[in-house]
């Protein structure tokens, strides 16, 4: 070809990356790879093993073990065997260690690179340019973590073992966001790489080895879906951390439920990319090109729903067309390719039935006219437009190239056609009008919000979603508590809920006459709705009094009322703080009432039912001042622009209280919860319920909204039960007894809801260090990271 020809066409030329270095390093691994457990290199006790290919062309790259029962026993004891020593390094030894690992990622990021491609298929422009520099990004960050481990984690402990299983589509940069944070916090780890894409794990390892990273601190399995089964469910871990599908995170959150280990689950998206009329539309039509042709699609937070305001939208469809039409797809390893191969054959063929049902349910597609390459597993880039909402390639996370169109009227139809998804991972934004943006961001229920631009990541701002897109954040700050427990020192237990013993002298005040404390659901007293009663007996035997018993209905009824209350979250914190002090003034006026039920109720001494009361009033004063203060985070990722992390509410959060100190352990629950903004259903001690029935008239003397806290009496397992699987509920706290919490966590799974599971009746909750606090604060929020980049 001349130059002139050259020059007329414009075509590029092939530029392959070299692969000898990998090739020489598969070669040294041509009878297969082992298991990497206590810092030396076995084979698997179950002999299989399996290939892993080159999805571009098919060809197998190496074999791999599938580890079994026996392996993951021996990983997870060889994890526990160098966990303390781990953590007795400390933060500064930790964190040298953590920099010779980002140094050595560095220093191979080129075999890196070029081995992920081969193995993943994705172009070498990303491999080379996102994934490994991100990867040693993350270790660099998180040596800093670690260094900074004590100042900044005070009264804070490692959890011990933690087994991690990641996904496919970014096999590097998963185990860089899973491993970097639990080493830095001082845990041990056993990883399970995705099957098809093992390979820089196992290099990874050996730069671990080279790093001189103690014997049994990282280990990598290899396997199926079998490996990672049993490892999630491995009684020697205390914690599992997940990246990948929805649907085996729900399998996951079931198989762990009431086995006592910290949970994180990143899953999938179904992530809205929304473009205003006043947009710069040619670079929301780059924007869209990171946003869902990069890595194929397969990308959990892709943009793969467009959403465009429909006096632009056949403007925006025609330039995203003529932007499709000049995507380069073929050989991954060619540096100027912008779509490579599709991870495995099984991908494309879903990709492919998802695109034939999406045709079939009325969608219009459009793909450029392009040559692919002959092997391997290619799919061309995709737009599906006439999509309605509710179709299938609307609501399903595709996770291939393929892009769904929707139009929008307004911002608020915008807000609700984004919404409308069961996942809320991530979500961008386009308009030139910073106050639109700025007013869209809160309202999009999605843990990341990308302003003028779309899938930024960066070590130090969280990531993670809402919803079904799992819960937990992996970076920054809020990454570290994933792995981290606090250090309880209780000076005292708590006094045992006392039976039978002879009950305290009836106090004056408290009228001898029974009574049935209705349920309190919308800021209304309200009959139960099976119209029966539970009786409250004294620590003695005697009557008390009676409770509605409440059932499925109230429930309802009460989480309906909590729907409704909406407003309480986008109060001013200024606004919440001070119900929360008029809340503490009136409970304070009150204090003899409050104390002497408390010493009717559960037999307590005069004076231990005094601290009672006045713990709680100290409580509520507690968060009324941390409600304006429990501020978020700016961060400064490397990019022109900042990044707002913002405390969230989580929404409506249903909860459990144990019996134990039932006025304290009640607005223990209660007060950090909607203090920041989240709306209640409470379901107070089944034992000692009347303190929290009195309470209604304290809420009612106080200006807090009808319906920001319902409280339903009654059978405390089985009305938790309906909580933890109610649709509208997105998160559950139960504080009763631990034998009912693995009903609670098996309930979440439906709707990978949020659950925290706390000792009530072994807490002391008089004791401000495991009573009250930024844990409880950080429990009843969640993190959403807006970026918002800046400059002409
Ligand atoms: P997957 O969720 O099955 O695989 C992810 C990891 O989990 C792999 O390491 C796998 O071996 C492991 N695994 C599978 N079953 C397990 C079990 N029962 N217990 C413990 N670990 C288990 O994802 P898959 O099948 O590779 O892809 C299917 C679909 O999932 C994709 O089409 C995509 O829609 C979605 N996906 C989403 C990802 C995300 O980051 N959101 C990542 C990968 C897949």
């Amino acid at each position: 070809m001349s130059i002139a020809e050259i020059l007329d066409t414009m075509d590029y030329g092939p530029a392959p990356e070299a692969r000898d270095h990998a090739d020489a390093w598969l070669a040294g691994h041509a009878d297969g790879f082992g298991l990497f457990i206590g810092g030396a290199w076995r084979s698997a006790k179950s002999g299989e093993r399996f290939e892993t290919r080159d999805p571009a062309t098919g060809k197998t790259l190496g074999t791999l073990a599938q580890a079994d029962q026996a392996d993951v026993d021996a990983a997870v004891r060889a994890a526990r065997a160098a966990q303390g020593a781990w953590a007795a390094l400390g933060g500064h030894s930790r964190a040298r260690h953590l920099y010779a690992l980002a140094r050595l990622v560095q220093k191979n990021s080129r075999l890196l690179a070029v081995l992920e491609t081969l193995d993943n298929g994705k172009p070498i422009r990303e491999t080379r340019d996102i994934d490994i520099p991100l990867v040693a990004r993350h270790f660099y960050h998180h040596a800093g973590w670690a260094q900074l481990m004590d100042s900044e984690f005070p009264k804070q402990r490692p959890l011990g073992v933690v087994g991690q299983v990641i996904p496919w589509n970014f096999p590097l940069l998963m185990l860089a966001w899973k491993v970097a944070p639990a080493l830095a916090a001082g845990n041990t780890v056993v990883l399970k790489p995705a099957e098809y894409t093992s390979l820089t794990a196992l290099l990874f390892a050996e730069l671990a080895q080279e790093a001189g990273l103690p014997p049994g601190v990282l280990n990598i399995i290899t396997g199926d879906g079998r490996s990672g089964e049993i490892l999630v469910a491995h009684a020697g871990i205390d914690k599992v951390a997940f990246t990948g599908s929805t649907e085996v995170g729900r399998r996951i959150r079931a198989a762990t439920a009431g086995q006592g280990k910290k949970l994180s689950l990143e899953l999938g998206g179904k992530s809205p990319f929304i473009v205003f009329d006043d947009a710069d539309m040619d670079s929301a039509v780059e924007g869209l090109v990171d946003a869902i042709w990069f890595n194929q699609g397969q990308v959990c937070c892709a943009g793969s729903r467009l959403l465009t305001h429909e006096g632009v939208a056949d403007r925006l469809y025609g330039k995203v067309r003529e932007r499709m039409a000049r995507l380069r797809v073929g050989d991954p390893m060619d540096k100027s390719v912008d779509i490579g191969a599709i991870v495995h054959p099984d991908q494309l063929r879903r990709i492919e039935t998802l695109v034939a049902q999406g045709m079939d349910e009325g969608a219009e597609l459009w793909q450029p006219q392009l040559d692919l390459p002959k092997n391997g597993s290619f799919y061309p880039p995709t737009l599906l437009t006439e999509v309605s909402p509710s179709a299938t390639v609307a609501q399903e996370e595709v996770f291939g190239p393929v892009l769904v169109a929707m139009t929008f009227r307004t911002p608020d139809e915008a807000v609700a056609l984004a919404n409308n998804s069961r996942y809320g991972l991530a979500a961008s934004v386009w308009t030139e009008n910073i106050n639109l943006a700025l007013d869209i961001a809160p309202k999009l229920k999605a843990g990341v919000v990308w302003v003028n631009s779309t899938n930024q990541f960066d070590a130090a701002c969280g990531f993670g979603g809402y919803r079904e897109s799992g819960f937990g954040r992996e970076g920054g700050r809020e990454g570290m508590y994933e792995y981290l427990t606090p250090v309880v020192q209780s000076k005292r237990r708590p006094a045992p809920v006392r039976r039978g013993r002879k009950a305290a002298a009836e106090p004056k005040s408290i009228p001898a006459v029974d009574r049935t404390a209705k349920l309190y659901i919308g800021g209304r007293q309200v009959r139960a709705d099976g119209g029966y009663s539970l009786p409250v007996a004294a620590v003695d035997g005697s009557s008390l009094g009676s409770v509605g018993e409440g059932n499925r209905k109230d429930i309802r009824d009460a989480v309906e009322a909590a729907r409704k209350a909406q407003a309480w979250s986008s109060a001013t914190a200024h606004a919440r703080a001070q119900v929360l002090y008029y809340v503490a003034e009136n409970l304070s006026a009150r204090t003899a009432e409050f104390r002497d039920r408390i010493r009717a109720m559960s037999g307590a001494a005069p004076k231990a039912a005094a601290r009672e009361v006045d713990a709680a009033v100290s409580r509520l004063f507690t968060y009324a001042a941390w409600a304006d203060k429990f501020d978020g985070a700016v961060h400064a990722p490397p990019l022109r622009g900042v990044t707002l992390a913002m405390n969230e509410p989580l929404g409506i959060v249903g909860m459990a209280c144990p019996d134990t100190q039932p006025l304290l352990a009640f607005i223990s629950l209660v007060a950090p919860a909607i203090a920041v903004g989240n709306r209640v259903v409470v379901i107070p001690s089944p034992r000692h319920p009347l303190s929290a029935a009195d309470f209604y008239q304290v809420l009612d003397t106080s200006d807090v909204p009808g319906g920001v806290v319902n409280i339903v009496t009654g059978a405390r397992d089985p009305l938790i039960q309906i909580l933890a699987e109610h649709d509208e509920v997105d998160a559950v706290w139960y504080a009763g007894p631990v034998a009912g919490a693995a009903a609670v966590e098996h309930a979440s799974a439906g709707d990978i809801k949020q659950t925290w599971i706390i000792d009530g009746d072994g807490c002391d909750w008089l004791d401000p260090a495991s009573g009250e606090g930024r844990g409880f604060l950080r429990h009843a929020t969640q993190v959403k990271n807006i970026w918002i980049p800046y400059g002409e």
